[in-house]
C-alpha cells in the first residue's frame, strides 16, 4: 500500500511527529492559554490540531472551520453544526437549539442533526449563545475550541466581519477554562485581526508559527517510509525532493506518492524515479491546469509565465513589467492580485508564490521556459527597507488591510532577471 496521502486532512500514522510543536502548544493550553496558529496551506495544520494535539491534550473538541464563509448566517449554522460533532452532548445541543430556535421558528429538530429556514437567515447576535451553551458544557465535561481558517470570517463585509468577531470576543475573554486555537494560513489576515488595536481579537492570545517540518525529521520519516516498503531513498534524492516542494507538507506526500507509484520494491530510487514521479503528477494535472489556464486573459497569462522563470524578480519592480510586456508596475500587480483572489498565487510579504510547485512546473513544461533559478527557504524574503517594526504595524484597517496591502508591494531586493 502507498504509504504517503495528501489532499485532505490525514490520521496520525501518515504524520510526521512533531514532539517539539506538540509540547509548545500542549504548555499554552494547560495554563489557559488561547493560541493564534498561522502556517501556510497544506503544511499540516488541521492533521496536527485533529489527530495530534486534540488526543494529547484529551479533551473533547468543539472544532469549526471557516473556510469560504460568505455571509453571518453561514457563520452561525456552521457553529451550531459543529455541536453535533460532540459525543454525549445532548446537554450542550439543547442549550444551543433554545437560542437558535428564537431566531429562526422553522428550526426542525431530530436526533443530532440540526436544520434551520433558510429563509430566515441568523444573526451574528446568535453566536453568543451558541458560545455560552458551549462554555457551560465544558465546565462538565472540558473542551478545546479549534477555530480554523479563522481569518476567513474577514471574507464578509466589514460591518458583518466586526459584528461576528466582536461576538466571539465577548464571550470568549471570560471563559477562562476553554483554551481556544484560532488557525489561519493568511498571515496578512490573521495578523490584523490579533495586532490590530482596533480589533476585538487585539492581543488575546499567544502567536505559534506552524512552519515546515524540521527538515531532519521529515527526511528521516520519509525515508523510513520509503524502506518499509523495500525502496531505498538516497539523500540526495531526499533533498531534490524538499527543495521542489519547498517542504510544503502536502507537497511532499504528493511528490513520495508519486515516487512510490513509478518505483518498485528492492529499487534505489534515483533522478530518473523523481523526473517519471514529476512527469506522473504533471500529466495528472493537466486537464485541469489547461482549464485554469484557458480562463486567463493574455496579460494574467504572461504575468504568470514571467513569474514561472523568474520566482525571485520582484513583481512591482520595471524588470517584472518589461518581460511581461506590459506597461506599468501597477497593472502587473492588480493581474497578480487578481490570481491570488482566484487562488492560484499567494502572497507574502509582497512576493508572490504559485499555489502548488507542480503548478509551477507545469507553466514552465508547457511554454518551455528557461531553468527555474533555485527558491530560497520559505519566509526568508527580505523587503529592500528591512524595518523589523514594519511587520508589527497595524494596517489602515484590520477589517481590510488596505494600509499592508500597499506597504507590501514595495519593492524588494533586485536581482538579474534570467530572461534580461
Ligand atoms: N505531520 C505531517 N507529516 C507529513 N505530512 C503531513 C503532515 N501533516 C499533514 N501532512 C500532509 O499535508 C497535507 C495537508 O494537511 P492539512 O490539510 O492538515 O494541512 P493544512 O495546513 O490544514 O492545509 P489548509 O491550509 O489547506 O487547510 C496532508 O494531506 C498530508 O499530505
Ligand atoms: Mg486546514
Amino acid at each position: 500500500m502507498n504509504p504517503f496521502r495528501y489532499g485532505k486532512t490525514v490520521p496520525l500514522e501518515f504524520q510526521c511527529p512533531q514532539p517539539a510543536l506538540e509540547r509548545t502548544l500542549l504548555g499554552h493550553l494547560r495554563s489557559g492559554q488561547n493560541v493564534l496558529m498561522q502556517g501556510d496551506r497544506r503544511m499540516g495544520k488541521s492533521s496536527f490540531l485533529t489527530h495530534a494535539l486534540a488526543p494529547k491534550f484529551g479533551r473533547r473538541v468543539y472544532k469549526v472551520d471557516f473556510s469560504a464563509v460568505k455571509s453571518v448566517d453561514a457563520i452561525v449554522r456552521k457553529m451550531i453544526w459543529a455541536l453535533e460533532q460532540f459525543e454525549n452532548s445532548a446537554n450542550l445541543l439543547n442549550r444551543a437549539r433554545k437560542g437558535a430556535s428564537r431566531a429562526t421558528p422553522a428550526i426542525s429538530v431530530g436526533g443530532l442533526s440540526l436544520s434551520f429556514d433558510p429563509a430566515r437567515p441568523l444573526a451574528a447576535a446568535r453566536i453568543e449563545e451558541v458560545l455560552t451553551a458551549l462554555g457551560e458544557g465544558g465546565r462538565r465535561h472540558p473542551i478545546l475550541c479549534i477555530f480554523d481558517e479563522f481569518q476567513d470570517i474577514l471574507r464578509l463585509p466589514p460591518n458583518d466581519a466586526e459584528a461576528v468577531l466582536a461576538q466571539m470576543r465577548s464571550v470568549i475573554q471570560h471563559q477562562t477554562d476553554v483554551p481556544y486555537i484560532f488557525a489561519g494560513s493568511n498571515r496578512n489576515r490573521m495578523h490584523g485581526i490579533f495586532n490590530h488595536p482596533a480589533s476585538p481579537f487585539f492581543k488575546s492570545a499567544a502567536t505559534v508559527e506552524f512552519g515546515p517540518i524540521p527538515i531532519e525529521a521529515f527526511t528521516a520519516w520519509i525515508t523510513a517510509r520509503f524502506s518499509d516498503g523495500g525502496r531505498k531513498l538516497p539523500a540526495p534524492i531526499a533533498a531534490r525532493i524538499f527543495e521542489a516542494t519547498q517542504r510544503v507538507s502536502g507537497d511532499v506526500q504528493q511528490l513520495c506518492s508519486a515516487l512510490w507509484n513509478v518505483s518498485s520494491a528492492r529499487e534505489t530510487l534515483g533522478d530518473a524515479h523523481l523526473d517519471a514521479a514529476i512527469d506522473l503528477i504533471l500529466g495528472e494535472e493537466s486537464k485541469t491546469n489547461e482549464l485554469i489556464w484557458a480562463e486567463l486573459s493574455e496579460r494574467q497569462a504572461s504575468c504568470l509565465q514571467v513569474l514561472a522563470a523568474n520566482p525571485l524578480l520582484p513583481p512591482a519592480g520595471a524588470d517584472f513589467a518589461r518581460l511581461s510586456g506590459i506597461h506599468s508596475a501597477s497593472t502587473v500587480t492588480r493581474s497578480l492580485d487578481s490570481m491570488t483572489d482566484r487562488g492560484l498565487l499567494f502572497k507574502q510579504e509582497g512576493r508572490y508564490s504559485f499555489f502548488t510547485p507542480f503548478f509551477r512546473m507545469w507553466v514552465h513544461r508547457k511554454l518551455d521556459l528557461p531553468p527555474v533559478p533555485q527558491l530560497p527557504e520559505p519566509h526568508t524574503y527580505e523587503p529592500d527597507s528591512a524595518d523589523p517594526a514594519r511587520a508589527e504595524e497595524p494596517a489602515a484597517s484590520y477589517l481590510t488591510g488596505s494600509r499592508q496591502r500597499t506597504r507590501s508591494l514595495r519593492g524588494g531586493r533586485p536581482i538579474r532577471s534570467p530572461l534580461g
